[in-house]
């Protein structure tokens, strides 16, 4: 019986998803293995449903949005893990590769932890998982988000205005950052670093005192004014994560009143997750993807693919799962490890302020 391959992409949807499943696909292929694909996340490890993948079926698919598998955010329980397991030897997978975020990374490992041959890829447009220095779907966001703030330049300067564009990152500010400095952006908000009203509306001021009729301010979507993040609504999601939004509103509302300046909000949502991926992200997706494939044909699971400066390399789980509060049950849980942005980083931004 020939080795069998099997892939599923789990979580938010990401630029770049394609190019893995194309790229996991061919270099199987190409030793003679089996390719298939589940739909739609871990629920269709648990249900069983899959495609097979042939040299066809991921052809034209490299420069598409989306995942021609479907994705879904269903958190297996206990059981269904131990389900998943025994769908996996019945189908004949002899590894299964898992690309997602954090969510599924995690699952991938808590998998791995109960013996089943596991290999996850790192993605999400956040940039937020431990242990790679970059996530493939980040660089197409920047883009997109970037292009945005060039656009509202153009806009708020007409206008004399205020802009407040909302930019989607979780608890983590890589994409606000990145787009912020590309952008040109007069302040930058980010989840991990606090900043007052008063602050915000003294840059603002200060720039208008210099003579400039207009700011642009970048701000992630988990930025926490007052200590508090703003909520779209109190629900938490399977994987106990809050749906964020609104902040840019907020902060449009409050510096209009503190300032005199007229304001408007601009949320970028999920035009930042939808569409053709960049050059780069069809890039770190294929080597991730060839990477992945190479693991699994020499026998190494149980690994997260990653890129460490310009190399791809496969590192354990081990080294970057953490124990972690689940917000759900509120008890201790394995978890893949989240990545921050670091200081220094956001020290650069700040040169650029005001
Ligand atoms: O994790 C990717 C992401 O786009 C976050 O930046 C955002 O907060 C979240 O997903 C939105 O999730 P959903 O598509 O389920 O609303």
């Amino acid at each position: 019986m020939k080795k069998r391959i099997a892939m599923l992409t789990g979580g938010g949807d990401c630029p770049g998803l394609n190019a893995v499943i194309r790229a996991v696909t061919r270099r199987a292929l190409m030793e003679g293995w089996e390719a298939i694909g589940f739909r739609n996340g871990w629920a269709g490890v648990i249900q069983g449903d899959y495609v097979v993948l042939d040299r066809q079926r991921v052809a034209g698919i490299l420069h598409l949005g989306g995942t021609i598998l479907g994705t879904s955010r269903t958190n297996p329980t206990d059981e269904q893990l131990g389900t998943i397991a025994d769908n996996l030897k019945k189908i004949g997978v002899t590894t299964l590769v898992a690309i997602g975020g954090d969510d599924t990374l995690s699952v991938a490992s808590a998998l791995y932890k109960r013996g089943v041959p596991v290999i996850g890829v790192p993605k999400t447009i956040d940039n937020d998982i431990a242990g790679t220095d970059q996530t493939f779907g980040f660089d197409t966001a920047v883009n997109i988000a970037t292009e945005a703030i060039d656009r509202c330049h153009s806009t708020a300067e007409a206008h004399s205005r205020v802009l407040v564009v909302e930019i989607m990152g979780r608890q983590a500010g890589w994409i606000a950052l990145y787009a912020g400095v590309a952008g040109g952006a007069d302040v930058v908000l980010l989840p991990e670093f606090p900043m007052t009203l008063d602050e915000i509306c003294k840059i603002i001021k200060s720039r208008q005192a210099s003579g400039k009729n207009f700011s642009i301010v970048a701000v992630a979507e988990g930025f926490k004014l007052g200590g508090a993040a703003i909520l779209q609504t109190k629900e938490l999601d399977a994987f106990g994560h809050e749906r964020l939004g609104g902040i840019a509103e907020r902060l449009c509302r409050d510096i209009e009143k503190v300032t005199g300046i007229e304001s408007r909000s601009v949320v970028l949502g999920h035009t930042q997750r939808g569409g053709t991926p960049t050059a780069c992200d069809r890039v770190l997706g294929t080597r991730y993807g060839v990477k992945a494939a190479e693991l699994a044909i020499s026998g190494q699971t149980g690994k997260l693919v990653a890129l460490r400066g310009t190399d791809v390399i496969g590192v354990d789980f081990d080294s970057v799962i953490t124990e972690q509060i689940d917000k759900k049950t509120g008890k201790p849980k394995l978890r893949m490890g989240n990545r921050s942005v670091p200081k220094e980083f956001y020290d650069l931004a700040k040169v650029f302020f005001g």
